[in-house]
């Protein structure tokens, strides 16, 4: 597949897009007996590998009603993430500059907070690229909330030879200014560890084999 390839093709895109969009929970055999196990098993969140080669990772994530899945980030990645099951609030940053080296703990970063936006299965995929809406925070906020996830290139694969994007988490550290429009606010990040209660289980994806659908 060539949508994001070297050089991202915006029609690709478009059309991937519109592609998910049409993605149901039962398209990819998510019914209710996964969403109940998933509230009775103990971790925050299940995840379901679909695919993965080396342009694309795709992913099924299930959250726990009252979950939030802690803010992060896609190191030079585009991704699609379209809702399947339940609502999720999805609170989405850019950062104000381009990086280009690997996060520090408690490094401090300027970005802006976007409106956030509430989804569920008939809103269409959210986009995120390289430089706008890279990070964000996903709240369950009725759930099980199952959401699929699209990501190129993966994360472990290697950006410009300093081998796999790391994935760092960010806390808002103080807010600057409020604005309108779709910007809320200007904000400072600072980068977090890993967040220790925030962890996930694997579930076997059952759905059909995802060629199936380039075959078609
Ligand atoms: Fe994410």
């Amino acid at each position: 597949m060539k949508t994001f390839g070297d050089r991202l093709c915006q029609k690709s895109l478009d059309k991937l897009w519109s592609l998910m969009n049409k993605i149901t929970a039962e398209d990819v055999r998510l019914d209710k007996n996964i969403l109940d196990y998933v509230s009775r098993q103990p971790a925050p969140m299940c995840v379901m590998d679909v695919f993965e080669n080396k342009d694309i990772t795709i992913a099924i994530f299930i959250l726990k009603h009252g979950v939030t899945m802690p803010m992060h980030d896609h190191p030079g990645m585009h991704g699609l993430l379209k809702v399947i099951s339940g609502v999720v609030e999805l609170n989405s940053y850019s950062l104000r500059t381009k990086s280009d080296h690997v996060f520090k703990l408690n490094e401090e970063i300027a970005a802006v907070r976007h409106r956030p936006i509430s989804l569920d299965s008939n809103s269409s995929a959210c986009i995120l690229t390289p430089s706008e809406k890279n990070l964000h925070e996903i709240s369950c906020v009725e759930g099980p909330a199952a959401f699929l996830d699209i990501l190129s290139p993966p994360y472990d694969v290697d950006e410009f030879g300093k081998g796999p994007r790391p994935c760092t988490f960010f806390k808002v550290k103080s807010k600057l200014c409020t604005e309108s429009a779709d910007v809320v606010e200007e904000i400072q990040l600072s980068v977090i560890e890993s967040p220790p209660d925030f962890y996930s289980s694997s579930l076997k994806y059952i759905g059909p084999p995802l060629k199936d659908y380039y075959n078609k």
